[in-house]
């Protein structure tokens, strides 16, 4: 898999990519993730990329012209599956999702800022608008981080074992249940009997109960459908 994220400030988008399994996973070869300063396709001296809205008001609006040139160009040297923008009136990003962009081969993210980007650059070019939740960010790019990592631990091979995926909250829409480690009484703590007993059925049976229990209790949302 590849992903293109544009954004207007990239020293946000370093360090998430360096770290642990993201960056083991671009190490490993399942993902590149490419950072594209829009900044470099701004105009003029000052290099902008932003102006003032048609009909007034506060905040400044994204141009067309620097995002077209770089998502077209983009285009040019491959086809892209999804052409995403993250902004607070999208869709809200969820499990699914994940799941289903983590099957695409070729992804642009578009980080929008200050009041967004121009209408018609959604219009045109953008293929999916995606919130990760009912508040506002500063800007889109921890959004697209979210996503991004959401979307990269999913890639074959990119977590081991322990780690897999398919054990974690949301991916049977259930919440996950809950986890001990050693020792089996700590000052007093003690882990539930059954985790210890190397009844390997009964400890599958207990933690679906779980599950179920924790997501009635805090996500009866979830169990609705
Ligand atoms: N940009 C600002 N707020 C956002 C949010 N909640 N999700 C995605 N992009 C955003």
């Amino acid at each position: 898999m590849r992903i293109d994220i544009i954004t207007v400030l990239p020293e946000l988008l370093g360090s998430p990519f360096e770290t642990s399994i993201l960056q083991r996973a671009q190490d490993k070869g399942k993902v590149e993730v490419h950072i594209h300063d829009l900044r470099n396709y701004g105009k003029g001296k000052h290099k902008q990329v932003d102006d003032y809205a048609f009909g007034g008001g506060a905040g400044m609006v994204m141009t067309c012209e620097p995002i077209f040139t770089l998502i077209n160009e983009l285009k040019s040297e491959r086809a892209y599956d999804a052409i995403i923008y993250t902004t607070p009136d999208g869709k809200t990003f969820d499990q699914g999702m994940a799941n289903s962009l983590s099957l695409k081969e070729n992804l642009i993210i578009l980080c929008g800022h200050y009041k967004g980007v121009d209408q018609r650059v959604r219009d045109a070019i953008i293929t999916h608008e995606i919130t990760i939740g009912d508040y506002v960010l500063s800007g889109g790019e921890l959004a697209a981080a979210v996503i991004s990592d959401a979307i990269i631990r999913l890639l074959p091979g990119v977590l081991n074992d322990e780690t897999s995926a398919l054990t974690d909250s949301f991916q049977d829409g259930l919440l996950a249940p809950p986890v001990y480690t050693r020792p089996a009484d700590y000052e007093g703590l003690k882990v539930p009997d059954i985790l210890t007993s190397g009844n390997l059925k009964a400890i599958d049976l207990w933690r679906e109960e779980q599950a179920i229990e924790r997501t009635q209790s805090r996500r009866p949302d979830l169990l609705k459908d």
